[in-house]
């Protein structure tokens, strides 16, 4: 009796890819990025050097990432901006590494990378030190070459991620630039008084909200189903959505080849509307109170010249229904936290259109899992 097994299929725990069986672990993972790092009402990381007295010289903070990282870093930016109240550059590492960059002593580098191998960021970190500043990496694995290149290191701790696309990284890297906001906040005084409190309690439930997301996979698969021969896709957003739009039409690129572009959603009129036409899917990601009148005038528009609309949003505005052809919504909870929950559709959106594409969803064509060669 001969049992025909492939190890690789073992490794998938039952799952068809590793991209399900990633997405599938992400609660965990969001529990162990934040384990130990939130007590009560204040964020700290163990063995960091950055402490009040550093904050002090810092007068500039850049973030430099690639691809998934980058985005992870976009959501940083307003997070940074937010808590902290300083003001954050971001740029991608290829561009950073060739410009010659304003850095000095007083400028704090926070590099983003899942793997940690990735040439272009580990290039951005070597000049960057040269000038003098202080690196902080968030990354996954643990002795890797940013790891051991940068002075501070917070770790993602979202577990080994095998498929190309990148899903538990990237919430995790959200997640951290949570606490980091909020850590920074504390050093430099500018964090609102209940403000770590109320991040640490929304974090603390993150995982919960992303079960809710991955318990409604029939009808995002029966939305790909009947959707798969598409040939692009648009993604509106503002703010903290306009980051997340950014990251889902990245993974619809990724895996399923299909043409999409992510765009804020007040830049509609200077340009992409005129692409919108009989039919054109939008996918308006709208979980942010302050600027769901906004993003409701944008549907609108798109709706106008016939656009199929798919909104994403917090249960509290299902009635936007009338408005739109298809709703998902997440749990109601706080604004800031949104980006967590809210990616989940996208990636199992992306998913389950390449699946019935038939596309390799793990390692799909042109693509690596890491970068180290320009
Ligand atoms: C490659 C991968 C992406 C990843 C990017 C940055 O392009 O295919 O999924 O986001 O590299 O990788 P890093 O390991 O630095 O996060």
């Amino acid at each position: 009796f001969v049992v025909d097994w492939d190890p690789g299929d073992a490794e998938k725990g039952g799952y068809d890819h590793f991209m399900m069986k990633e997405m599938m672990e992400q609660p965990k993972a969001m529990n162990d990025a934040i384990t130990g790092r939130c007590s009560g009402n204040s964020v700290s990381f163990s063995g960091l050097h950055l402490d009040s007295e550093m904050m002090k010289h810092i007068n500039r903070i850049q973030i430099v990432a690639c691809g998934t990282a980058y985005h992870a870093g976009m959501v940083g930016k307003y997070y940074f901006e937010k808590f902290a109240r300083v003001s954050v550059e971001i740029e991608a590492a290829s561009e950073y590494r060739y410009k010659n960059p304003i850095v000095d002593k007083n400028t704090l580098l926070i590099v983003i990378s899942q793997s940690g191998e990735t040439a272009d960021t580990l290039a951005a970190i070597r000049l960057a030190k040269d000038k003098g500043a202080w690196v902080l990496a968030v990354t996954n694995v643990v002795g890797s070459s940013i790891a051991r290149e940068a002075q501070d290191v917070i770790y993602t701790n979202a577990g080994p991620e095998i498929a190309v696309a990148s899903t538990k990284a990237y919430v995790t890297q959200v997640g951290c630039m949570l606490l980091l906001a909020s850590y920074l906040g504390q050093l430099n005084g500018k964090l609102g008084k209940n403000d770590a409190a109320r991040l640490c309690h929304g974090l603390s439930i993150t995982s919960g909200l992303i079960e809710t997301v991955l318990d409604n996979q029939d009808k995002i698969k029966k939305f790909a189903d009947a959707n798969h021969e598409i040939y692009d896709l648009f993604y509106l957003g503002r703010g903290l959505d306009y980051c997340t739009c950014l990251e889902g039409s990245l993974k619809l690129k990724e895996i399923s080849y299909i043409h999409s572009e992510a765009y804020a959603a007040g830049e509609l009129k200077h340009g992409p509307i005129a692409l919108i036409d009989e039919g054109t899917i939008v996918v308006a990601v709208c979980t942010q109170e302050h600027v769901f009148e906004k993003m409701l005038s944008n549907i609108k528009e798109v709706k106008a010249r016939g656009a199929y609309v798919l909104a994403i949003v917090q249960q509290a505005h299902e009635e936007i229904a009338s408005e739109v052809d298809e709703v998902w919504t997440i749990p109601n909870m706080d604004d800031d936290i949104t980006p967590i929950p809210t990616v989940v559709y996208l990636q199992l959106l992306a998913y389950y259109l390449a699946v019935a594409r038939d596309c390799d969803v793990d390692k799909p064509k042109n693509l690596a899992k890491s970068v180290t060669v320009e």
